[in-house]
Parts: C-alpha cells; sequence; structure tokens
C-alpha cells in the first residue's frame, strides 16, 4: 500500500491546507525527525510518514517495532495553542481521535489502556508518543503514533507476542485507500480534539473508551510496581486507583500493567 499526498489530502477535510505532508521510505524514527523539523523552527503544522522506521521509539525508553505494512507517523504541531499544563492532554486527546479513525474506518473495535495504548481484540495494536520540543521562542509538540495495521505474517517477535494485535484480523481484507484514509483522518481528529483539551470535552470519551476501569493492575513508578485497582479517570485524565492498604491516589503518568 502507497501513501499518497492528494489522497490524505482528501481525508484532512477542512485541514487539508494547514499540514505539509513528508513522506519518507525508511526513517530512524518519524518523531526524531518531527523534532528536526521543530528545531528548524519551521512555523507549519508537519506530517511525516514513513512505510518503516529502524529505531522507533516507545514510552519509558522502549523500541516501537516498526515493519513494512504499518503505520509510523508524526504530525509537528506548531502552535497548539495550549498552557503548559494543558500539553500532557494531547496524548489522551490523540488517543480518542485514533480511535474514532480506526473504528470511522475499519470493523476494528477499539479500548483506550490509560494512558497511551490503543487496544483491538485485547492487545496493544497502537501507541502514542508525545514529545515537546522548545525552538527560539517557539513551542512544538511533536505527536508520533504507531499502528499494526496487519496481522505479523510468521507472527510478532518473541517480546510482542501475546501483547501486540493488529487493527486488522487474518481473514479480514482492508479496504485499498486504508492507509492514506486512516492517516488523514487522525490527523483531522486529533485537530478536533485538541481543540477541545481548554474545556476538558474529550475527556468523558476517554473515559467510555478505557479499557481499565473496574480491573485490577501493577502500577510501576520509579522501578517500584503496587497491586492497585483502577476506581476512575478524571477529567484531567489522571488514573484514579485504590491501593490494596486502602489508601488512593490519581496518577498523572507513570505506567501500568495488566499483565500478572
Ligand atoms: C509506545 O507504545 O510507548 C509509543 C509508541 C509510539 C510509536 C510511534 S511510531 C511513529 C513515531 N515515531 C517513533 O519513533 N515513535 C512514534
Amino acid at each position: 500500500m502507497l501513501y499518497s499526498i492528494e489522497k490524505i489530502k482528501t481525508a484532512l477535510g477542512c485541514y487539508r491546507d494547514a499540514v505539509k505532508i513528508i513522506i519518507e521510505d525508511l526513517v530512524p524514527s518519524t518523531n526524531d525527525m518531527g523534532k528536526e523539523i521543530a528545531l528548524s523552527e519551521r512555523k507549519e503544522n508537519t506530517l511525516i510518514l514513513a512505510y518503516r522506521q529502524d529505531k522507533g521509539k516507545g514510552r519509558m525508553g522502549r523500541n516501537f517495532f516498526s515493519p513494512e505494512g504499518g503505520i509510523y507517523m508524526s504530525l509537528v504541531i506548531s502552535e497548539t495553542g495550549l498552557s503548559p499544563e494543558e500539553i500532557p492532554l494531547i496524548t489522551p486527546a490523540a488517543a480518542v481521535a485514533v480511535c474514532r479513525a480506526i473504528e470511522e474506518l475499519t470493523p476494528a473495535k477499539t479500548k483506550i489502556k490509560w494512558v497511551n495504548d490503543i487496544f483491538v481484540d485485547g492487545g496493544k495494536a497502537c501507541g502514542i508518543l508525545t514529545e515537546s520540543v522548545f525552538s527560539g521562542d517557539s513551542f512544538f509538540s511533536v505527536v508520533g503514533i504507531g499502528i499494526n495495521l496487519l496481522p505479523q505474517a510468521g507472527g510478532f517477535p518473541d517480546e510482542l507476542r501475546g501483547i501486540a494485535s493488529s487493527v486488522y484480523s487474518e481473514n479480514q481484507a482492508p479496504a485499498k485507500n486504508i492507509m492514506n484514509q486512516l492517516v488523514g483522518t487522525i490527523v483531522r481528529e486529533l485537530l478536533d480534539q485538541i481543540k477541545l483539551v481548554p474545556s476538558r470535552d474529550f475527556s468523558e470519551e476517554y473515559r467510555r473508551r478505557s479499557f481499565v476501569i473496574g480491573k485490577d493492575v501493577k502500577v510501576i513508578q520509579n522501578g517500584i510496581s503496587r497491586d492497585a485497582h483502577v476506581v476512575s479517570i478524571d477529567d484531567d485524565c489522571r488514573l484514579g486507583v485504590k491501593y490494596q492498604d486502602g489508601r488512593e491516589e490519581f496518577l498523572f503518568g507513570g505506567e501500568i500493567s495488566l499483565r500478572f
């Protein structure tokens, strides 16, 4: 499947002229490329797409497996219009945008595993990594999204087996134009959802799509893991957890694991 700038622009709708699009065959990481573009202080939104990455990055310093056939995209946003306290909410807003686009265009049903993973059929089909760049007196957000579109021929690598899934399953054939449509729709939804961050009007949908509310999890912070029960997600997308000793807290960052 090949990208087409014109087809992506069609899916971008009202944002068709608001985003410059760059398509690469192989890059180390579209996020790293996005940060370089931001440092050059180009005052325009830029979407970087790559067919493959050989140093794809996830949160917590992890690698993101990025073979051909998946979607690897980074949107450099030159003016988010958000306050510094609101910037961390770009990732959950992006999660809502990705779920909406996938459900609009494919048969998949999506769920969000706090804070940045999109689950399909109980496995991780997409991850989101948002990075910030200060350049001169400008502030840029680089929103990186990696999607396993198709099942991996020969299976996922050992470390992802039983964890990763894909948007399409073995017996489903993707529409011919799906990569262009998904990329354009994700960016359109993302730019729409970011506008809702100041009012938190996207939070209700983030909560509704949660995969973790009501589940027992391990909370991992500073290398320490604690058993907890997920009670809620508030309008700031903080995770409300209750520990076994009865103590409750809202988590803004960190990581949870559903595997025991
Ligand atoms: C995670 O799962 O922790 C986040 C994964 C984010 C992966 C995407 S792929 C496109 C962009 N470029 C990267 O190097 N990472 C993000």
